[in-house]
């Protein structure tokens, strides 16, 4: 049977430790009740004797995020202890954390204590914090530098004092996997009372090591790990819930460990932490960094095309990220476009798809990505390629400034000559009224350009127009030394768009 971790988040304390993101209670708030809807165990609040703030963030949290434990920090004297159980008190399962250095380094030079005191302090610590509530969690600071024979005297006297869990931290991320493994295993062999108590771990990423040093640890017998979202924490950061938590699901044959984290949360609650500390998650951040399920080689994108764990370990949805995005470059192939393109609804034939792949790839010799509009003009640019649809054949226009303007327009459509009137708001008005007369199609103009192209009297004018056709944007180009003119051949160059993408039943991808 599958063995449950303990998912301690400590993003509110030791994430918000990070350089930079310091976080309003109302902020608190927020973050507290996304860990709570993702289903983390506890949530380590704050570090109430740090700040009146951080002590009534605790407390607003505790009253009101019901579910799972509320625990705030204290180092291992009674002014912390007292203000973090005044900070819990309201939960309805609350935890109050000590800690203590234990590391010959940090006894020396910070506390200036010999071993014997650091024993008896830890002890009487947890025995104070014990009598304001029974879940107390020790943690021996900076541990994976700790002697070894001291470190488990220390864990087995404040199990003996009431210690529920505890906490071993690699405070300055200096353990490798294989030795921080065999710390975790043998304190479960050599703590005589360790079954009484949680074994939880706590490690730091200064050398990128965090995730790998906890998940180790798990397997050796740990059954808490601490975590922030997004790996956020003091310095380098603490280890990533999202990647504990995905390894371990990934490889269940490996780990045989559940945890109660509901996964399709995680990139939301990634994203929120982020908005709210102001720290960007890194593109290529494991599980759900934005390139997290992008594939740009043309490899990758046929293999992820005919089969998905080809070159995917993990689902997109399985943590909330939406889908899997084959990002159309320079190094895209032939099967990608063609299954883009289709679910633009271009279904082209072989020798279409062969002549927009050229076109394609020579954008995408100039552009870094190709987009969805890139992809559409590239392809409607090829099917008007194949020759105009509506050829106009002459005009006839009425207009001056007592008249109403009016328009005839003769066009070629299909070796059939068609004719149409039309009145409008002006001359230009009046002939696109008569062209959807003939077309079928009815355009709304959002979008109107002239600009002449050549120099002199007789100069080429270009007119661009933005259309809307059946709730689709279509563009079109036209050239003449006419303006008029220049406007009615844009509009039959829309028209032509307009046709092929009808004529293959399109129409609602313009
Ligand atoms: O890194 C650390 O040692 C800590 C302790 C307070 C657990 O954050
Ligand atoms: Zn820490």
């Amino acid at each position: 049977m599958k063995k449950q971790i303990t998912i301690f988040d400590t993003t509110l304390r030791d994430g918000e430790q990070s350089p930079g993101a310091s976080l309003r209670k109302s902020e608190k708030f927020e973050i507290a009740q996304q860990l709570h809807r993702l289903g983390v165990d506890v949530i380590e609040a704050g570090f109430p004797i740090a700040s009146p703030d951080d002590l009534e963030a605790v407390k607003l949290i505790s009253k009101n995020v019901k579910g799972p434990v509320i625990c705030a920090l204290a180092r291992s004297l009674k002014k912390d202890i007292d203000a973090a159980y005044r900070a819990v008190k309201p939960a309805k399962r609350a935890r109050i954390h000590v800690f203590l250095a234990t590391s010959k380094i940090h006894m020396r030079y910070k506390l200036k204590k010999a071993e014997g005191e650091i024993l008896q302090q830890a002890v009487s610590a947890v025995k104070y914090a014990k009598k304001y509530v029974d879940d107390i969690q020790f943690s021996p600071e900076d541990a994976s530098r700790t002697d070894p024979d001291f470190l488990f005297r220390v864990i087995e006297a404040v199990i003996d004092a009431g210690a529920k869990t505890v906490n071993i931290p690699d405070t300055v991320g200096y353990a490798i996997p294989d030795e921080f493994a065999r710390l975790i295993y043998n304190i479960m062999r050599r703590v005589r009372n360790v079954n009484k108590a949680v074994i939880s771990v706590h490690c730091h990423n200064d050398l990128g090591l965090a995730v790998a040093n906890s998940l180790l640890a798990i397997k050796n017998g740990a059954c808490q790990v601490e975590c922030t979202i997004n790996g956020i924490g003091e310095r380098a950061g603490n280890a990533s819930l999202e990647e504990i938590v995905m390894a371990m699901r990934t490889r269940k044959d490996f780990f045989n460990k559940k945890t109660d984290i509901k996964t399709k949360y995680l990139y939301n609650t990634s994203r929120m932490v982020s908005r709210l500390t102001g720290i960007i998650v890194q593109p290529n951040k494991a599980v759900i960094g934005s390139n997290a399920f992008a594939h740009e080689a043309g490899i990758h994108q046929d293999g992820i095309l005919k089969k998905r764990a080809t070159y995917e370990i993990m689902q997109p949805k399985d943590v909330g990220f939406g889908e899997t995005k084959l990002v159309l470059g320079k190094h895209s192939g032939k099967h990608a476009l063609f299954v883009r393109l289709k679910k633009l609804g271009f279904n082209l034939k072989e020798d279409e798809l062969k002549k927009a792949f050229n076109k394609f790839k020579i954008l995408a010799d100039k552009k870094k990505h190709v987009y969805d509009e890139d992809l559409k003009a590239v392809v409607e640019d090829e099917m008007c390629a194949q020759g105009e649809i509506y050829k106009l054949q002459y005009l006839y226009i009425e207009s001056g400034t007592q008249h109403v303007p009016k328009a005839t327009v003769g066009l070629e459509f299909d070796r059939k000559q068609l004719k149409a009137n039309a009145s409008g708001d002006g001359p230009v008005d009046a002939c696109y009224k008569a062209v959807d007369k003939i077309t079928g199609f009815r355009g709304r103009l959002t979008d109107y350009s002239i600009r002449s192209i050549t120099s002199g009297k007789d100069a080429l004018g270009e007119a661009s127009i933005k259309l809307i056709v059946k709730g689709k944007v279509v563009t079109g180009r036209g050239t003449s030394t006419d303006v008029i003119e220049a406007s009615v051949k844009a509009y039959l160059n829309a028209m032509d768009k307009v046709y092929w993408a009808h004529s293959r039943k399109l129409s609602q991808q313009l």
